[in-house]
């Protein structure tokens, strides 16, 4: 495990913009950033990423765009310019739209004289088992049809994907020590497990490889946000 700066990002899984500020307030000085998804994103559009921003944090903006590479570039292109550290693309929309994702971030990045954001591949959800494959025209097992998008990504010039925690060891033997891997599914032994099935502890995780973590529930669900956080981040050495 390597770890240099803190590598926790709190899902703001929250209806409303206040409520997502209020807890990004209270938790920002224990994580790394935060990530906004499509509900709050939906809900409170660029505004939203400034204000959490505002509170000195980066920001992963998971919106996990699949479109044509021409639409793909420019939406990539908008989010750069949110500042945004990290960004989801699904990369089942092959390796023209990737390339042409990573193109756009890298080139708006310049063009403003900032780090360019880490696009990161989405291999298969989560939700989707063997049937929910096999209804979409796919007959691979899920961890092989994970394993050959996330190759395909990285060989169109993706740096980084979002895995699950238990396809950690596998993506980091296939891939390479320098792509960044993100993983949601994160608990520790105390929580509750919510729908989450597959899950690890955040020491494990980063052991099997992962270089950022995604908590959502485990701290702003909590009765103590603030508490929650400052105690996962003592726990992996970074408070
Ligand atoms: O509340 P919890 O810690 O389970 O939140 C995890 C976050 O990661 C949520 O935003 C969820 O949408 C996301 N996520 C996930 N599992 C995946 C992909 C994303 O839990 N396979």
């Amino acid at each position: 495990m390597h770890v240099k700066s803190n590598p926790i990002f709190v899902a703001l899984d929250l209806p409303t913009p206040d409520q997502a500020l209020a807890i990004a307030q209270q938790v920002a000085p224990h994580v790394g950033g935060f990530k906004i998804g499509l509900e709050l994103f939906t809900a409170g559009g660029a505004a939203v990423v400034s204000a959490v921003q505002s509170l000195g944090a980066d920001v992963f903006l998971d919106l996990k765009f699949h479109d044509i590479p021409n639409t793909v570039a420019k939406a990539v292109a908008n989010a750069t310019r949110l500042n945004v550290q990290m960004m989801t693309i699904h990369c089942a929309g092959g390796p023209d739209m990737i390339r042409a994702a990573e193109t756009s971030a890298q080139e708006t990045a310049a063009a403003m004289n900032v780090d360019p954001p880490l696009i990161l591949g989405v291999t298969v959800l989560t939700s989707m088992d063997q049937n929910q494959l096999q209804s979409i025209g796919v007959n691979q097992v899920v961890e092989d049809q994970v394993a050959a998008l996330a190759s395909m990504a990285m060989e169109s010039g993706l740096r980084g994907l979002v895995c699950s925690p238990l396809e950690l060891n596998r993506l980091r033997s296939i891939l390479g020590p320098e792509l960044a891997l993100v993983t949601p599914g994160i608990r520790a032994a105390s929580d509750a497990l919510g729908d989450q099935k597959r899950v690890m502890g955040p020491i494990e995780a980063l052991e099997a490889g992962a270089t950022r973590l995604v908590i959502g529930r485990p701290i702003y669900a909590s009765a103590n946000p603030a508490q929650a956080a400052r105690s996962i981040a003592a726990s992996i050495g970074m408070d």
